[in-house]
């Protein structure tokens, strides 16, 4: 199977290449990737001889009209991925997410292929503390901040394809993923790397907003899951029942790292902070044999605090640019 993964140079995307080539050598793979400031060839390193990269961005038609051609199947990672830079500038968000997303299901349509839509748990907002619900497929969207509703409207744009046109889709939405390789933008690289500097975590508010964690690897093992065993049309939550506030995963990081359980502290909080976001998977675990490996958030996080830590040289540069935004951002 020819197979075409957009965004393979990010966190999530690059994760997906590298287990690709372990447990389904007989994949061509095909990465596009506009390498903005989240893509990082470094990442595919271990297996550049093994695919084929092709810089570009998914918003241009005609590109995405020749590669889609190409391949069977499409596996779509590509987009604007932090909430605090589309609070700063929201354009780019609509160019990838939206517009990206519209290239992609005009091309498969046209040449009859396949696409997996990867998106988030965002799209359906947030939940109370005390909500004993979790997320289901059947949920409402009703995004909050400019990234979710992007990712809301690429959703809704593929489901639109499969009612309208039969496009044979499947969608995933799943929870905060962790792991090697994620930029250092995000929340548990942030404090691995600056404890590595010497600086303190960062925490946005009280830190009482939950997130339902995920290892990136149990994250693609489901989309792979889901591209060999789940029904064309349908949409997938993928979860781990992860929950933790952001209190305690900077306790239990502070902890693994050896570090006073008071050495943190409070920075300025997001606008529109979503407070809990969590999962039911129930559906795909009813059908597929998906199970999450990483049960153990502790473990999970000493294997990618290692990471870090063994591979200053993969961070370091873009560590600089990072906290420089959110010094401007007052985060
Ligand atoms: P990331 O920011 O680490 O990587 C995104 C990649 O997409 C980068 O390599 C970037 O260069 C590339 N890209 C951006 N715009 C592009 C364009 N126009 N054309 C081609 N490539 C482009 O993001 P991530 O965390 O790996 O997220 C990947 C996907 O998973 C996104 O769709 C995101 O919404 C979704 N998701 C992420 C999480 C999470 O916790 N990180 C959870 C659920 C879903
Ligand atoms: O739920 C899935 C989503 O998870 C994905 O769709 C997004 O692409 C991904 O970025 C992530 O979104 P969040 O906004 O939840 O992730 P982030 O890592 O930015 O923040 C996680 C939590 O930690 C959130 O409550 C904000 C908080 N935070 C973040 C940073 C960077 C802090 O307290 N301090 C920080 O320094």
């Amino acid at each position: 199977m020819k197979v075409l993964v957009t965004g393979g140079a990010g966190f999530i995307g690059s994760n997906f290449v590298l287990r690709a080539r372990e447990v389904r050598p007989a994949w061509e793979l095909t990465v596009i990737d506009a390498m903005t400031y989240a893509g990082n060839r470094a990442s595919l390193a271990p297996v550049e001889d093994e695919i084929r990269f092709v810089e570009g961005s998914i918003a241009d038609a005609d590109l995405v009209d020749r590669l889609v051609a190409e391949n069977d199947l499409v596996i779509h990672f590509a987009a604007e991925s932090h909430n605090d830079n589309s609070l700063d500038n929201p354009w780019p968000f609509m160019e990838s997410n939206i517009i990206g997303t519209y290239r992609l299901l005009e091309a498969v349509r046209k040449h009859d292929k396949r696409i997996h839509h990867i998106s988030t748990d965002e799209v359906y907002g947030d939940l109370e503390l005390d909500d004993p619900n979790r997320f289901l497929e059947t949920t409402p969207v009703n995004p909050s901040s400019p990234y979710s509703a992007s990712k809301a409207s690429a959703d809704l744009l593929v489901r639109a394809w499969i009612r309208s046109f039969g496009l044979k889709a499947t969608l995933s939405n799943c929870s905060n993923n962790y792991g090697p390789r994620q930029h250092v933008e995000k929340f548990i690289p942030r404090q691995i790397t600056g404890i590595l500097d010497g600086v303190k975590p960062k925490l946005y508010g009280a830190g009482a907003n939950v997130r339902d964690w995920i290892h990136v690897d149990d994250h693609n093992d489901a989309v792979i899951a889901i591209v060999e065993q789940g029904r064309l049309g349908e949409t997938y939550l993928i979860g781990a029942d992860g929950e933790q506030n952001n209190r305690q995963m900077i306790a239990l990081i502070l902890e693994l790292m050896d570090k006073p359980a008071d050495w943190f502290e409070h920075v300025n909080d997001r606008p529109g902070h979503d407070l809990r976001y969590a999962i039911d998977s129930t559906k795909l675990r009813a059908e597929t044999d998906w199970r999450p490996q990483y049960q153990d958030i502790r473990a999970g996080l000493r294997q990618t605090i290692d990471w870090y830590a063994a591979n200053r040289a993969w961070w370091e540069t873009s560590k600089a640019a990072t906290e420089q935004v959110y010094a401007r951002l007052g985060r």
